[in-house]
């Protein structure tokens, strides 16, 4: 939900002290209380097709949905499907293996698809509102990071990068199945894994990749942040790639607006990466030292594509470094 935070500020401000998270705290989904043990937390996302195979997509937008969900420490239950199709152009059957994408995925988090709505799109678009649910005191948010924290990427980045160059067939579909296989694994076992660790901020980095989500961690719990480029897990074949040009332009748009002091030994290609608008990506999680051990061994345990520590938090407000072997572990 937090990709239109820019735009979403014309919402107005509702003062509602059962309000716990919305479009102002920068958090990737609505969180509301309706009892003092429980909140509903509400997301939507969708977008123009990333891959080639229609299940596939369908896949990734349910993955891509449910995560803001997971993101906030939530257990998502009920979706519904938002479909842009252009019926003259692409046969129903499309889009029915499209839905069939998503269901699989969403039989897999155990969230009921109810519905949805379609309308005549020149342009296909595919994705869904997810409803879920929190204990008001377990909710995972941007804010809560402390200095000292240490913070753990839990997929490698590159999904921007590769649905770009596949989109200009500079890869293969078979090139691109890493990726997809990345973009369809639900963070719902991450999100389990934080919670069960004392994890103190959340968040899952997709449109303004590592770099803006770690700054709105960096903005909600007013601290700063330190990344090791070499602990940042890559997706292989990324970082060539954004050598031939081969970069989105939601990346460089990321790179160009989010405020980071990079090491002059980070390499264009890396600082790209960094600033890689993803899909569906992993959760990034700030944890206490002590506690950090326990939450590796469990996103080990629950096989999560990646369970690195790649920085930590540090006390200058608003401040992001990124730099290469900073001894930071
Ligand atoms: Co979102
Ligand atoms: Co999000």
């Amino acid at each position: 939900m937090a990709e239109l935070a820019q735009v979403l500020r014309h919402v107005p401000g509702i003062p509602d002290p059962n309000v716990l998270a919305d479009a102002a705290s920068r958090d990737d989904a609505a969180v509301y209380r309706i009892a003092p043990d429980r909140a509903l937390v509400v997301t939507v996302d969708f977008f123009t097709p990333i891959v080639n195979d229609a299940a596939a997509w369908g896949a990734i937008a349910a993955a891509n949905a449910l995560s803001d969900v997971y993101a906030m420490g939530g257990r998502p239950f009920l979706a519904l499907n938002l479909v842009g199709w252009p019926r003259d152009r692409l046969p129903m059957e499309l889009l029915g293996e499209v839905m069939d994408g998503a269901a699989r995925v969403m039989r897999e988090a155990g969230c009921l698809t109810l519905g949805g709505h379609s309308i005549d799109d020149p342009e296909p678009k595919f994705g869904m509102v997810v409803v879920g649910e929190v204990h008001p005191d377990r909710l995972l948010t941007n804010a809560g990071a402390r200095p000292g924290d240490l913070l753990v990427l839990t997929k490698p980045l590159g999904t921007g990068i590769l649905a770009t160059a596949l989109k200009r067939e500079v890869i293969t579909d078979a090139e691109m199945a890493p990726a997809i296989a990345l973009m369809t694994t639900l963070n719902a076992s991450a999100a389990r894994a934080a919670l069960a660790h004392g994890v103190t901020a959340a968040t899952d980095v997709t449109g303004f990749g590592l770099i803006g989500h770690l700054g709105n961690i960096v903005a909600s719990s007013g601290v700063g942040a330190r990344i090791d480029v070499t602990r940042v897990p890559t997706i292989p074949g990324a970082l060539e790639l954004t050598t031939q040009d081969v970069v989105p332009d939601g990346t460089r748009r990321n790179l160009a607006s989010v405020a980071v002091e990079w090491s002059d030994d980070v390499s264009s290609a890396e600082r790209l990466l960094c600033a890689d608008a993803q899909t569906s990506g992993g959760l990034l999680l700030a944890v206490p030292p002590d506690r950090v051990r326990g939450l590796i061994d469990a996103l080990l345990e629950a096989r999560t594509p990646a369970s690195r520590v790649i920085g930590e938090i540090t006390a200058e407000p608003g401040v992001i470094r990124v730099s290469r072997g900073s001894g930071i572990l």
